[in-house]
C-alpha cells in the first residue's frame, strides 16, 4: 500500500543502481516517479521493476539538462517529498577524453534539479556520489573525513563538485541533502530480472568477469599484479547493489522524517572489507564453477592501489549495514549474465 506522503522522484531510475533502488523504495511503501533520458539504460527495465515489485513507477523520459522539462515534471508531480539523483555519466575513461561532456551533463543536470526543487519547495535530495572522490587515501579505511585528493578524471571531478554544490546550496536554502559515497557496486537482484547493463565493452571488473565467463569476452586482463598488496593486485570494497539500494531508502527516510543532524550529510556505503582482483577471480570460479580465462596485463592509468570504507557513520546514523557477502555478489552477477545471454537483450 503506497503512502502518498512518501512520493520520491528517482532520476536515472532505469539505470543499474537506480532500478534496484526503485524496487526497494516500492517495497518500503513509497510511491516512485522515474526521470531518465535512457542514454545509458533500457526502457524494458520498467517492465522488470513492475514484475519484481508489482507496481509500475510513473516514467518521464527527459534530459535533466533541459530545465523546462524538469519544471514540467515538478508541475505535473506536485507532492514530491524527496529526490534521489542518480542520473549522470559515469565512465571514468570516457570522462578523461571528453571532460566537457561530463561537466555539462553531470553538473548542469544537478543545478537544474536544485533550482527547480528550490522554486517548488521540494527540500530533500539524496545524491549519488562515489568513493572516487578520495583518490588514494594516505590512511585506510577511508572515513567521511578523509580529505579529497585531486580527481584524476572529469567524472571524479563532477562528483567532488556535486558534493560542493550541495553543501553550499543546502546551507543557503531550505534544501537538505545527503551524499552517499559508493565504493564498488556489484551483483544483481535475486530475481535476475535487473542488473548491470554495460553499453559496449565494460570498463568495470565485474561485468567483464561475467562476460568472460559466459564467453562474450575472450579473456579478462588483470590490470597489474605488481602493487604493494598481498597478492599484487588492487584492492576494492565491493558492495552488493541491493545493500546499496536499501541505504538509499534509509537516507530518504532520514530526510523526510527531518532526522538529519545538519543540512548536508555524507555517508560511505561499503562493506568495510577489501578484496583484491585475484580474490574476485578465484571466488568467481569457486562460486560459479566457471573457469575464467585471464592474463596479467599492465597497470591501468588512474587506478588506486587500495580503497575500502569505514562504514561506522552509516551504520549508526542511517541504521544501515551491508548484509550480503561476496558469494551472493558473485552468484547474483553470474545469474544475471546467464539470463542476459539467454534473453533477447543485446548490450
Ligand atoms: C576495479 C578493479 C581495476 C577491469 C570505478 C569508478 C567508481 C565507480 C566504479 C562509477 C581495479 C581492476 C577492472 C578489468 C581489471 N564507477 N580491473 N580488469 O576503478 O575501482 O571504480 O568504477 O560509479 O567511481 O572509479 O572499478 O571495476 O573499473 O576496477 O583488472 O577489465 O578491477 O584495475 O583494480 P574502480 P573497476
Amino acid at each position: 500500500m503506497t503512502n502518498t506522503n512518501k512520493k520520491v522522484l528517482v532520476t536515472g531510475g532505469t539505470g543499474y543502481i537506480g532500478s534496484h533502488t526503485v524496487v526497494e523504495l516500492i517495497n518500503a511503501g513509497y510511491e516512485t516517479v522515474i526521470a531518465d533520458n535512457l542514454s545509458n539504460s533500457e526502457r524494458f527495465i520498467l517492465d522488470r521493476i513492475e514484475q519484481i515489485a508489482g507496481v509500475r513507477p510513473k516514467f518521464y523520459e527527459i534530459d535533466l539538462c533541459d530545465k523546462a522539462k524538469v519544471e514540467d515534471l515538478f508541475n505535473a508531480e506536485s507532492d514530491i517529498k524527496a529526490v534521489i539523483h542518480f542520473a549522470a555519466f559515469k565512465a571514468v575513461g570516457e570522462s578523461v577524453k571528453e571532460p566537457l561532456k561530463y561537466f555539462r551533463n553531470n553538473n548542469l543536470s544537478l543545478i537544474n534539479l536544485l533550482e527547480v526543487m528550490n522554486e517548488k519547495g521540494v527540500n530533500n535530495i539524496v545524491f549519488s556520489s562515489s568513493a572516487t572522490v578520495y583518490g588514494q587515501p594516505d590512511v585506510l579505511p577511508a572515513t567521511e573525513a578523509t580529505p579529497f585528493q585531486k580527481a584524476l578524471s572529469a567524472y571524479g571531478s563532477t562528483k567532488q563538485m556535486g558534493e560542493e554544490i550541495l553543501e553550499k546550496v543546502s546551507s543557503a536554502t531550505i534544501i537538505k541533502s545527503i551524499a552517499l559515497r559508493y565504493f564498488n557496486p556489484v551483483g544483481a537482484h535475486k530475481s535476475a530480472l535487473i542488473g548491470e547493463l554495460p553499453v559496449g565493452v565494460p570498463n568495470n571488473l565485474m561485468p567483464f568477469v561475467t562476460q568472460t565467463g559466459i564467453g562474450k569476452r575472450e579473456m579478462l586482463t588483470i590490470f597489474g599484479d605488481d602493487y604493494s598488496t598481498p597478492d599484487g593486485t588492487c584492492i576494492r570494497d565491493y558492495i552488493h547493489v541491493v545493500d546499496l539500494a536499501k541505504a538509499h531508502v534509509k537516507a530518504c527516510e532520514r530526510l523526510i522524517a527531518e532526522k538529519a543532524e545538519s543540512n548536508y550529510e555524507v555517508f560511505n556505503l561499503g562493506t568495510g572489507k577489501g578484496t583484491s582482483v585475484l580474490e574476485i577471480v578465484n571466488a568467481f570460479e569457486k562460486v560459479t564453477g566457471q573457469k575464467l580465462n585471464y592474463k596479467i596485463g599492465p597497470r591501468r592509468e588512474g587506478d588506486v592501489e587500495s580503497l575500502y570504507a569505514e562504514t561506522k557513520l552509516a551504520n549508526e546514523k542511517l541504521g544501515w549495514k551491508a548484509e550480503l557477502g561476496l558469494e551472493e555478489m558473485l552468484s547474483s552477477a553470474w545469474a544475471w549474465e546467464v539470463k542476459l545471454h539467454e534473453g533477447t537483450v543485446e548490450v
